[in-house]
């Protein structure tokens, strides 16, 4: 099959300097949600008509993939079509797309691919209670003879409540036949796709018409309150799905899911959570509210209190983090570990059973087991030009408001005092302290106001 995207539209009512098509839905263009369903049907051809902003547009799909026409300017949907006549394959059936329809399902337009078989023109249509706006199917005993488009449609016309989704699949010479006899003789003074219907009929050629299972599948977006409408939409049924797999969500209409999200048994997610990219909880974890976790990875039976930020990091069995902890890029933190209130890891790897429960920030460092990082200790992991690492070893205990000057190793089961700023390595099993030392003094007065010496 060849698919044609038609994505050349200007999207005025989006009120935004972005091409409409590149508006995210669930984090990813639109364009990219109907590119995505495009290839689960395996196309010979992929081809998408841009115009509107045509190099952004090209930019976020660089994939080989995709072959462009460029329409401009737009003189309608027929227009659109035609600029693409010359990649597709005369051997296989065209299937038309809107690049701003994201959420037709493939098993629809695989349904709709069959009723098209080779030799017949097939169109996705579905019937509305309010039919304004759209091209309306004409039927005579039954049979579909013509689209009219509103503007061009009479009265009776117009009562017509069964409307054009603008998806369809024609066999590709007799497509490109039409494509070339279409006129703009009609209220908008464009080329309209939807005028092959009648040159299909007069050709003899059958023209059949499917339905989705749900009219969302072909609502498309030309305003950001039909975006946001979309949007629930979509995270409406990714949650439905999270909880037809037995994820247990505190309320379903309170999740934003903008990438994947796998989840294993007995999995917990409390309301106000954002999941970005790949992000997999394993058996038993617990999300509380308000977090956000964007490609990470949490081993079974973690718990994430609330306000968490989680990004790029791997975590294991049974660790607790937050609230209000952040974890950046490159944290690895193993069974066991608990990441408290007000933490900040980066780039750390921290090993089982060791703690950091309050007010701390550690970067670019190893941590053994059972280490206990004191609230305020801080890894001074920059120079002002460079990064150096820290190595604290299994057991040590880190006293708290301790800044750990790297490059330094603080040794296995060693303890750094309180206030410690450490320059050197602390060795193995000794106290190491670096304080002033505490002073009295034993006869001094406090300034009193007015009253020189
Ligand atoms: C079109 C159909 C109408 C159908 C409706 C469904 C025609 C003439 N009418 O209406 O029957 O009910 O869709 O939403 O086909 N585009 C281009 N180049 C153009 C014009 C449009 O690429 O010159 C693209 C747009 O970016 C959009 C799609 O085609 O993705 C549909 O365009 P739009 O203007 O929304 O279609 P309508 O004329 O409203
Ligand atoms: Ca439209």
């Amino acid at each position: 099959m060849n698919i044609v995207v038609l994505a050349a539209g200007m999207g005025k009512r989006m009120r935004s300097d972005l091409p409409k098509v590149l508006h995210p839905l669930a984090g990813r263009p639109l364009l990219g949600h109907v590119v995505d369903t495009a290839r689960s049907l395996a196309p010979s051809r992929l081809v998408i008509v841009h115009g509107h902003g045509a190099e952004t547009v090209r930019e976020a799909f660089p994939d080989h993939d995709i072959r462009w026409a460029l329409q401009s300017p737009p003189r309608g949907t027929g227009h659109a079509v035609q600029q693409a006549v010359t990649e597709l394959d005369d051997a296989s059936p065209t299937l038309v797309l809107y690049g701003d329809v994201p959420l037709t399902r493939a098993a629809t337009l695989g349904a709709l691919a069959t009723a098209a078989g080779t030799d017949r023109l097939a169109l996705l249509t579905v019937h509305l209670d309010d039919p304004a706006g759209y091209g309306r199917i004409v039927r005579e005993a039954g049979a579909v003879r013509r689209i009219v488009e509103h503007k061009d449609a009479s009265e009776a016309e117009r009562s017509i409540t069964e409307v054009n989704t603008g998806i369809l699949v024609a066999p590709t010479p007799a497509l490109k036949r039409w494509l070339a006899g279409l006129t703009n003789d009609n209220a908008q003074g464009e080329y309209y796709l939807t005028d092959i219907v009648a040159a299909a009929v007069a050709d003899g050629v059958e023209v059949v018409a499917t339905h989705p299972d749900h009219v969302w599948e072909t609502l498309g977006v030309n305003s950001k309150r039909q975006l946001a409408e979309l949007e629930r939409v979509h995270q409406h049924n990714l949650a439905g799905d999270l909880l037809d797999a037995g994820v247990h969500l505190m309320d379903p209409a309170r999740i934003d899911v903008r990438g994947s999200l796998r989840c294993g048994r007995d999995v917990v997610i409390d309301v106000g959570c954002v999941f970005e990219g790949d992000v997999e909880l394993a058996d038993g974890v617990r999300i509380h509210a308000h977090c956000v976790v964007r490609d990470s990875r949490l081993g079974a039976g973690t718990e994430v209190l609330p306000f968490c930020h989680l990004e790029s990091a791997v975590v294991g069995e049974q660790a607790r983090i937050g609230p209000y902890a952040r974890l950046r890029p490159g944290t690895e933190l193993a069974e066991h570990t608990h990441v408290g209130n007000f933490v900040e890891f980066k780039n750390t790897r921290m090993a089982a059973g060791s703690k950091a429960n309050h007010l701390a920030y550690v970067g670019d460092a190893t941590v053994g087991r059972n280490v206990n990082i004191g609230a305020g200790t801080i890894t001074c992991n920059y120079d002002g030009a460079n990064k150096h690492r820290t190595v604290i070893e299994d057991d040590a205990f880190i006293g708290s408001d301790t800044q750990l000057v790297a490059p330094v190793t603080v040794g296995r089961g060693a303890t750094l005092g309180a206030g410690t700023t450490l320059t050197a390595d602390a060795p193995a099993d000794k106290l190491t302290i670096s304080r002033a030392r505490q002073l009295t003094i034993e006869n001094w007065q406090r300034p009193v106001k007015g009253k020189s010496r």
